[in-house]
């Protein structure tokens, strides 16, 4: 069976050249290698762990602490109720075929777009049965050991488990870090001053249980997550959008997709909200800083784009989204952001399970407002006669709900539906009453940028990986580079290994991560730090015995300058913050 728009078959792709100097020097490879293997797991080796590290300390520099946002960390495992709440026990399925040769399983739509051509969006959208005749009207077979495909289902992609012994308490693995957010915030907010607008980010493991991944560390089972929450006023939304205005995106709204083109369209940021191609200032505010932020982990721009989610394709929390996606040589466009406006939808869930009132309340500047009132007023003999022990609970949650709201659906349906409870009109008195009103009471909105760590770590890798002088070179930005500098003795003789050692420590005291490396040829060496992207080296020569300077060298240029030993803590301080070019290390070799 012919794969479509595969290029594999060619000499090796860049993610060949990439993953086996990724294997080789110690970034990721794949895991338990030593059993055979089990894809959608990947291990991060010594370099690939700092480089992964020094991405998100990045997006803590970037997004946590330029916006005084907060950082939490909460359970990956998570009892059942918090996604029955959230709606992914519901929503988080896949749709699974089975070889009825070999019994192996596949994402029935990932099937039909590498096989059959369907776009995703065409793909995405099919249901169950349509799945199942486009797989057979296109002769899709099993790409494994092209048997026939059977039974088309769905499955449920969170990892299930029990907490403690007990086999009722079940747990989910969490498939994402935003819902440890959502049910602490009652806290969160009483720790921001009870203040909107603010944020919070959770970078943590989140597990999906992925059908049957095969894009090494693009689709992993478990990967490292980074959910921003930002919580805000929906009658407020005013981002600092000078901040980012002049930032041009290039979009593909939902209604240039539907009209059959990719094309994305070149709009800067505060006229794409003017527009209304994006409905929400943080949305867009946030979108901007995310393109910023993957131009500096090398990402140029024509290489991003934004595409806007198409109704089916939308998390069934989101009323407006668009996936950031970079292109990749072999895998095309991929997402390493999502964008997503949650409304109050999550809070809102969490309220209605969990009984919590997840409201704020906003006063009105120096003033009060009367309005006439829809309140409600519990029948309580009523109550007490068809709830008993309940009708304590059942008082309290009617305190909390819409008055308006259960008017309608007394009148529409005859009921209103309370968590367990049926309200019948008899249970409740509907009265109108003058009210001054001080402020408003209202579930905060949310827009959630959210990345995947372990992508942006490879996109970083492949983005950064070219060759000079036949060699391979990896040009990752001078911030997140896992080894900041090399030093090395030009022989190892004659006093200069000391020498070396010496400014090894104290660069070490410095707090900048340094390689010592005094094996092979000074050529050899410098290529082998080339290889893994290490900016600067710092060589010690003979005229360092005689007046305690050294050579720098620069990666990319090669150049290289000197310096004065006691200058370099510094210097190369402020080398690593931006605020100092290669020229301003020393006076040209
Ligand atoms: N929280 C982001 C996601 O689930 O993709």
């Amino acid at each position: 069976m012919k794969r479509m728009s595969n290029p594999r078959a060619q000499a090796k792709d860049k993610y060949e050249v990439v993953s086996e100097l990724a294997k080789r020097r110690g970034f990721f490879w794949p895991s338990y290698e030593i059993y055979g293997g089990v894809s959608g797991f990947i291990t991060f080796g010594p370099l690939g762990s700092l480089l992964k590290r020094r991405i998100e300390d990045k997006f803590r520099r970037f997004f946590i602490h330029r916006l005084g946002l907060y950082e939490i960390e909460t359970s990956v495992i998570t009892p059942a109720k918090v996604f029955e709440a959230s709606g992914h026990v519901e929503a988080f399925k896949e749709p699974m075929v089975e070889c009825l040769r070999c019994k192996r399983r596949f994402r029935a739509d990932h099937l039909l777009q590498e096989f059959a051509g369907l776009s995703e969006a065409e793909a995405g959208r099919l249901s169950l049965e349509e799945l199942r005749r486009e797989i057979e009207a296109h002769g899709v077979r099993c790409p494994e050991c092209d048997g026939s495909l059977g039974e088309h289902k769905l499955f449920t992609t969170m990892f299930t488990t029990t907490i403690g012994p007990y086999a009722d308490a079940i747990g989910y693995g969490r498939p994402e870090a935003a819902q440890g957010i959502f049910t602490e915030f009652k806290r969160l907010y009483e720790l921001a001053r009870e203040r909107l607008p603010f944020g919070v980010v959770q970078i943590g493991h989140a597990l999906r249980n992925e059908i049957s991944p095969r894009q090494g560390p693009i689709r992993l089972r478990e990967f490292t997550i980074i959910d921003l929450e930002f919580f805000f006023d929906p009658e407020e939304d005013r981002p600092p959008l000078e901040d980012v205005r002049g930032e041009v995106l290039r979009l593909i709204p939902a209604e240039v997709r539907l009209k059959g083109s990719d094309e994305p369209l070149e709009v800067e940021v505060c006229e794409a909200l003017k527009r209304g191609y994006i409905k929400v200032g943080w949305l867009a505010y946030f979108m901007a800083l995310a393109k910023r932020f993957l131009v500096e982990l090398g990402v140029p721009p024509e290489r991003q784009r934004f595409i806007e989610k198409l109704e089916w394709e939308r998390a069934h929390y989101s009323k407006q989204g668009f996936d950031q996606e970079i292109y990749l040589e072999r895998w095309g466009w991929i997402e390493v952001s999502g964008h997503n406006y949650r409304t109050d939808y999550d809070l809102g869930q969490h309220m209605k399970y969990s009984n919590i009132d997840m409201r704020v309340f906003k006063e009105y500047e120096g003033r009060t407002f009367v309005e006439e009132r829809t309140i409600i007023k519990p029948v309580l003999s009523k109550i007490r006669q068809d709830f008993k022990e309940e009708a304590q609970n059942v008082v309290k949650l009617l305190s909390g709900i819409d008055p308006n709201e259960l008017e309608a659906s007394l009148k529409r349906r005859g009921f209103y539906p309370l968590g367990p409870y049926g309200i019948l009109p008899e249970h409740v008195e509907v009265a109108r009453r003058k009210v001054e009103e001080r402020g408003r009471r209202f579930i905060p909105h949310v827009v959630e940028p959210s990345f995947g760590s372990d992508r942006l770590t490879y996109v970083t890798l492949e983005y950064a990986y070219g060759t000079k002088g036949g060699r391979a070179l990896l040009d990752l930005p001078r911030d997140v580079a896992p080894i900041q500098i090399g030093v090395y003795p030009l022989v190892s003789k004659n006093g200069l290994p000391e020498k070396a050692k010496e400014v090894h420590r104290m660069l070490l005291n410095e707090g900048l991560t340094v390689d010592y490396d005094e094996s092979g040829s000074i050529g050899r060496r410098y290529a082998r730090a080339d290889e893994i992207g290490v900016p600067l080296g710092v060589t010690i020569d003979y005229r360092t015995l005689e007046d305690d300077t050294v050579t720098i060298r620069d990666r990319n240029t090669w150049r290289q300058v000197r310096s004065e030993i006691k200058t370099l803590p510094e210097l190369l301080r402020a080398y690593f913050q931006y605020k100092a070019n290669f020229d301003d290390l020393g006076k040209p070799v």
